[in-house]
């Protein structure tokens, strides 16, 4: 759908590409002092930006604010891969604004739900959000997808395989989670109950990750979902550039071995093992982003003291072959305390800073804060709140991306279509009822927009600049 803002006259685009084109440069610029154009004043430039975000549309419930054609400015749909600390879709950046929603399969599942799929898309991508990260699992629950080990529910898979299509639809990218840890969908301990069934002496959830049936029963699942060749669309999972990313698991902990070794071998058999089936596509561990014992002075960036005995250790956990960006979750709510405080705000910072800082010192990889929010059920919580810690994760965020560090992109926990309520577990953001917030991811998105663009090439700066333009982008900044 149109809009007025986004218009698509070429006078309309090449002005926007215009201004997208000055503000990148402002915004790159604006630590350093420098500029490569020789302006005098900033105030030139930063007018250009402010003029560049007032052009940023407002979200009105089922109206579409973004031409996706014009973001993606028309180029193929490609896989996205890590160029040093950041992600890169056809040699050009792109940084993420995205969000979760887990539930996406089992809805889609039912016909009398799955509407509720296309739904979220169309809103998600109304104000701009490009990643959206699910489950591609359920093992052994209601409306399984893996009834037990290696036995699926086509029904279930054609409902994965239309969320994947239908994202597609929308230019939305998915990371996709193979396991959980938790009980919900099945998790290890339902791996440990197959394990139990089949006659194994298992004495332990924890047992997930080192006795080698469960191992190879989770190899089997992971090598199912990628080979699987999507219903809709005739393509492998495993070749689709719809596919941001494999997680291998959500928010693994291992408090069986605090050492961290356990989750550390596991990961690195999990992670080579993708790779060894999928080189194409980007992996990831799914961690909460915890410090462990090999970097005790860190361990002050935790929440608490008890997060030091989970078995994770972030910086070790991603230096292990075939993880090619860090995952950081971020709960001050549940990590610290259920009552706001301006305390959160501040962890939030400094958690972020913390884990960027080690993603570009000790890792040299991109950083997604792949799950944020803040839940309703919370003492002192209101809207506004919700507001400031969205805005302090996306300001952090810019702080990075402005400096070209690792600060790659974030994803809000969690974004619900209108009339799925019943589901909320009290963190669900329904952007028809929340226009305030809805603004402040749009504005978001515009923002990286500004720097994921490349449309100044078809415009007044491509004519006479292209060249030098062009290095400067893609020699210097990235
Ligand atoms: C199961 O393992 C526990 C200890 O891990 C042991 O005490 C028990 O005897 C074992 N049971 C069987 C049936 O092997
Ligand atoms: C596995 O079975 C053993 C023996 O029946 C039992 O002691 C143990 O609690 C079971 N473990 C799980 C995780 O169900
Ligand atoms: C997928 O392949 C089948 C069999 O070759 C073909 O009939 C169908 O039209 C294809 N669908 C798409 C979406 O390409
Ligand atoms: C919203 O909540 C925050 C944190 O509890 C509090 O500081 C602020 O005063 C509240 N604002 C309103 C408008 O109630
Ligand atoms: C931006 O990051 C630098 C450290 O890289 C920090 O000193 C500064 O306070 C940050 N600014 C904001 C606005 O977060």
């Amino acid at each position: 759908m149109q809009n007025a803002a986004f218009g698509v006259s070429p006078m309309d685009t090449c002005n926007r590409c215009f201004l997208l084109s000055l503000a990148f440069l402002v915004i790159f610029f604006q630590d350093s002092g420098t500029n490569v154009f020789g302006f005098q004043g900033r105030e030139l430039i930063e007018t250009a930006e402010d003029e560049a975000l007032d052009h940023s549309p407002h979200f009105t419930a089922g109206q579409g604010i973004y031409n996706v054609e014009e973001l993606e400015d028309g180029d193929d749909w490609q896989m996205v891969q890590t160029k040093g600390n950041q992600f890169v879709v056809n040699g050009k950046p792109f940084y993420v604004n995205g969000f979760n929603t887990y539930w996406l399969m089992v809805f889609a599942a039912d016909l009398s739900t799955r509407g509720k799929v296309s739904e979220l898309f169309q809103q998600a991508s109304s104000v701009g959000l490009t990643v959206c990260r699910t489950w591609a699992f359920n093992d052994g629950q209601w409306r399984a997808l893996q009834k037990s080990p290696s036995v699926y529910d086509e029904d279930v898979f054609k409902a994965l395989d239309f969320v994947v299509s239908e994202a597609k639809k929308y230019r939305i990218r998915l990371i996709l989670s193979l396991v959980n840890n938790w009980d919900a969908y099945g998790g290890k301990a339902q791996y440990v109950k197959w394990g139990n069934a089949s006659g194994l002496n298992l004495t332990s959830d924890d047992e997930f990750f080192s006795h080698p049936t469960l191992r190879s029963y989770y190899k089997s699942h992971v090598k199912t979902v990628l080979n699987r060749v999507n219903t809709f669309t005739n393509i492998t999972y495993k070749d689709d550039p719809t596919i941001f990313a494999w997680e291998l698991m959500n928010e693994p902990r291992c408090t069986s071995d605090p050492s961290g070794d356990t989750l550390q071998s596991w990961i690195a058999e999990m992670a080579a093992y993708v790779k060894s089936l999928d080189a194409k596509h980007l992996v990831e561990i799914g961690e909460e982003g915890f410090y462990g014992p090999s970097a005790p002075a860190r361990t002050q960036f935790n929440p608490n003291s008890y997060a030091t005995q989970v078995g994770t250790d972030f910086i070790r956990n991603h230096q292990a072959l075939g993880v090619d960006f860090a995952s950081v979750h971020i709960y001050a709510d549940s990590w610290i305390s259920q009552t706001i405080s301006d305390a959160h705000l501040q962890f939030t910072k400094s958690w972020m800073e913390a884990h960027i800082e080690d993603a570009e010192k000790y890792l040299g990889m991109p950083v997604i804060f792949s799950e944020f929010g803040v839940s309703t059920k919370d003492t002192g919580y209101n809207s506004s709140y919700r507001d400031t810690l969205i805005s302090t994760v996306y300001k952090t965020l810019l702080n990075s991306t402005k400096k070209g560090g690792s600060g790659a992109g974030s994803l809000l926990w969690q974004l619900f279509p209108d009339g799925t309520d019943y589901m909320d577990d009290g963190y669900a953001i329904v952007l028809s009822k929340s226009h305030s917030t809805a603004n402040l991811i749009s504005l978001h998105s515009t923002r990286l927009a500004i720097f994921n663009s490349r449309c100044s090439w078809h415009c007044r700066w491509g004519c006479r600049k292209k060249n030098s333009l062009e290095t400067f982008l893609y020699h210097d900044y990235l």
